[in-house]
């Protein structure tokens, strides 16, 4: 545990799916599906230092495995990585695995191209902290109905198809979403779903707006909007690298970049070692 702490410290050297924090690190590793006690495998020196580390969890019905590092120490990666990828990935009785890592972690890039893993699209984490802008809500906002569904779903399958949440849980009264819609005279012609984090965060999951009513600053006004209406400072969201417009839509409303993060999979069609 201690080595694997130390190697999540730098992004360069980091899993992505776990932080920084030594009890957040422990309790994410405890609650993997597969105890990691079970699937941890180690390389060690001559001497017996631990020198490398990766972990394991699959779900058999998703047909999926994350691992989880592999972690190695300086200078050692390329003669021990390969061998600990695949020493947890036999472990999994699944056809598709995934590992995570900043872009920053050139490492694990040269690890995924010599096994044959594929590199998937970066992952772009924006934040900004903000006073929450004060003044009247823009009379065109409102929260969404049920009656907004179809509008809504318009513009959400366009823009984000196959996403993790459909239209009708962005609306849903129930569900975990608070969704804002810009409708003047009446037809919708942008949308915000976001839930709240914490105290003080607000995760932006979905923002879109028309194609022909861009660049009008409606963008900003539902940001704002969600802002306001929740009162809260922190505004954080995550951007795929084929969005280069929504980057420069957050650079320029002062959101600031604080991680980049690309996931490498193996599939039945990706060869593996050799
Ligand atoms: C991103 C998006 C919501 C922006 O909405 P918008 O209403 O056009 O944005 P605004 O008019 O409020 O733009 C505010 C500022 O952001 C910047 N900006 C917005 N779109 C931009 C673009 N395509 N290229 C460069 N800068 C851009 C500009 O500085 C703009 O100010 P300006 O027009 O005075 O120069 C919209 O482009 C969209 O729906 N994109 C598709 C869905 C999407 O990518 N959503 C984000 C997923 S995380």
């Amino acid at each position: 545990m201690d080595f694997i702490v130390r190697q999540q410290q730098s992004a360069d050297t980091a899993c992505a799916y776990l932080g920084t924090e030594p009890s957040d690190i422990r309790g994410d590793l405890e609650a993997l599906d597969q105890h990691w006690t079970e699937t941890v495998r180690v390389a060690v020196s001559d001497t017996g230092r631990i020198i490398g580390a990766a972990v394991i969890e699959w779900d058999e019905g998703l047909d999926r495995s994350w691992v989880h590092g592999p972690w190695v120490g300086e200078g050692e990666w390329r003669s021990v990585s390969p061998a600990l990828l695949e020493a947890v990935t036999t472990q999994a009785p699944v056809g598709r695995h995934e590992m995570y890592a900043s872009v920053d972690h050139g490492e694990m890039a040269w690890l995924a191209s010599h096994c044959g893993w594929r590199s998937g699209e970066a992952n772009f984490e924006y934040a900004r902290t903000s006073s929450v802008p004060t003044g009247d809500i823009d009379p065109a906002i409102r929260p969404a109905v049920l009656a907004d569904e179809a509008a809504i779903r318009e513009l959400h399958d366009q823009e984000f198809p196959g996403t993790y949440a459909r239209a009708a849980e962005l609306v849903s009264p129930d569900g975990p979403y608070s969704t804002l819609v810009i409708a003047p005279e009446g037809k919708v012609l942008g949308y915000v779903a976001f839930q709240l984090q914490g105290e003080s965060t607000l995760y932006l999951d979905f923002i879109a707006v028309h194609t022909d009513a861009r660049r009008a600053g409606i963008g900003v006004t539902l940001i704002d909007g969600a802002q306001q209406s929740s009162g809260r400072e922190r505004v954080v969201l995550t951007v795929d690298e084929h969005r280069p417009e929504a980057r420069a839509f957050y650079a320029s409303l002062g959101f600031e970049l604080e991680a980049a993060t690309r996931p490498y999979r193996m599939s039945p069609s990706t060869s593996s070692m050799g």
